[in-house]
């Protein structure tokens, strides 16, 4: 689930990984790198500057897929989760090809 955060026009264009998962049966295999490849794939489509997301601090699996994919941790949200775990922030900047004329 990919939120562009902000109204139309918002600029820079910032979009929220809001979630991604895969049945525990199927993890560890390369679906979420996959599913990552789509996210930013889209994100690029959409043009969006930034990508940014929340994960619980304990989430190991989850930060090796995001830093896999550029993304760099910005900082901590205490309290972020209802159970009162504590979330990284992570970031990627989009980076795109100039179209030539
Ligand atoms: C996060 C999630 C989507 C990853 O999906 P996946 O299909 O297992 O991902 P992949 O197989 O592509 O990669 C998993 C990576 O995590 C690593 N990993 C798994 N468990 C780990 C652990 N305990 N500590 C460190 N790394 C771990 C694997 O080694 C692998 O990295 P590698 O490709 O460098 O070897 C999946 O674990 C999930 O659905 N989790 C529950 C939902 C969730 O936490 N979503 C993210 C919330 S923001």
């Amino acid at each position: 689930m990919l939120e562009r955060c902000g109204g139309e026009g918002v600029s820079p264009r910032i979009s929220e990984v809001l979630a991604i998962a895969v049945e525990p049966w199927a993890r560890n295999q390369g679906v979420g790198d996959r599913l990552m490849e789509e996210i930013i794939r889209r994100a690029d489509m959409f043009q969006v500057d930034k990508l940014v997301l929340h994960t619980a601090v304990d989430n190991l699996a989850g930060q090796a897929v995001f830093r896999k994919h550029g993304f760099v941790r910005c900082g901590i949200e205490k309290e972020f989760y209802p159970e009162g775990q504590d979330a990284l922030m992570m970031q990627r900047a989009m980076v795109r090809m100039p179209i030539r004329p």
